[in-house]
């Protein structure tokens, strides 16, 4: 007797199944998913599997589906780990355990800092406070071309890795990295926009997070009881560091929005708006230092 023929599997056919399967598991973006791990496993652009959907995919691109497939529900190993990189801002962004998976949210950050620095030829000197991956800081290299960048972190296994990115990037020759705790590294030297996505989330809420998270580290997430510790020193010791008419603008939890722009009141710093995501959630703030260079 003659063994059954083996299945053939299309292209559609991992989708379908991944999808249901991935959605079945609890995972929220699952069509998504499954299309950028079977194009990662078939070495393909995304897009491209619209084009070969009745295509078979042969056992060995299966096997190496499968296992991050399995990384991904079993684990909840983040989709950009597993692949390594990440889209931000159009860019390619290189991202390992090392470091925060850039995230879409993060794009109304840098989109706040081009819409009230609106001039393309500006010399802006900008310092990205908490760096990582660098996604930031390579963002607004890319949009300023005459822009300067001081990007910071206080993980040194995290700058390694944003050096990269720029040097990939090839934007390495306008972003300086430094080592260090908030503005430590950069003395009394000031800045025309300081901006910052910090860590913000609360570790009293670790535990009720998405798993994904446990894969970052812990230094990128979370800033004490609260959350919002870093923040408000940042927010504190920022007109120190900003030009006359410096530009802050800081990442946050929707719920810390009330609190940072006091902060930013206290501080002395005016124009405080809070800027709102594409789900409407408010995610920035920004705030200006006063033009005369003085602090009120
Ligand atoms: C939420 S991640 C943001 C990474 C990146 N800017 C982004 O938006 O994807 C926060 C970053 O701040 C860094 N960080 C945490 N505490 C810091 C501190 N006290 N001084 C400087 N950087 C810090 C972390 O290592 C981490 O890379």
């Amino acid at each position: 007797m003659s063994a059954a023929p083996e299945r053939i599997w299309t292209v559609l056919d991992l989708l379908r199944w991944t999808t249901d399967y991935f959605a079945s598991r609890g995972i929220e973006t699952a069509r998504l998913d499954a299309e950028v791990l079977l194009a990662h496993a078939l070495e393909t652009e995304r897009l491209r599997l619209y084009i070969d959907y009745e295509k078979p995919v042969q056992g060995d691109e299966r096997a190496r589906f499968r296992e991050l497939v399995k990384r991904r529900a079993d684990e909840r190993v983040p989709v950009a780990h597993l692949v390594g990189a990440r889209e931000f801002w159009s860019l390619s962004i290189e991202v390992t355990p090392d470091v925060l998976v850039p995230r879409p949210e993060t794009e109304t950050l840098v989109g706040a800092v081009l819409e009230l620095r609106p001039d393309p030829a500006a010399a802006l000197s900008i310092l990205d406070l908490g760096t990582g991956s660098g996604a930031v800081a390579l963002a607004l290299a890319k949009e300023r071309p005459a822009a300067r960048i001081v990007a910071s972190d206080v993980s040194e296994a995290a700058l390694a890795v944003a050096k990269q990115n720029a040097a990939a990037l090839g934007l390495d020759d306008r972003v300086e990295f430094v080592l260090g705790d908030l503005f430590e590294p950069v003395g009394g030297k000031r800045f025309d926009v300081v901006v910052s996505n910090p860590p913000y989330l609360a570790e009293a809420e670790a535990a009720s997070l998405a798993p994904e998270l446990a894969h970052e580290p812990r230094g990128a997430l979370y800033a004490g009881a609260e959350g919002s510790e870093i923040l408000l020193r940042l927010v504190a010791e920022a007109p120190d560091h900003l030009e006359p008419a410096g530009l802050l603008a800081l990442e946050i939890d929707p719920r810390q929005a009330g609190a940072v722009c006091d902060g930013c009141r206290a501080a002395g710093l005016a124009d405080e708006r809070v800027h709102r995501d594409l789900a409407a959630r408010a995610r920035v703030v920004t705030a200006t230092a006063s033009a005369t260079g003085e602090e009120s």
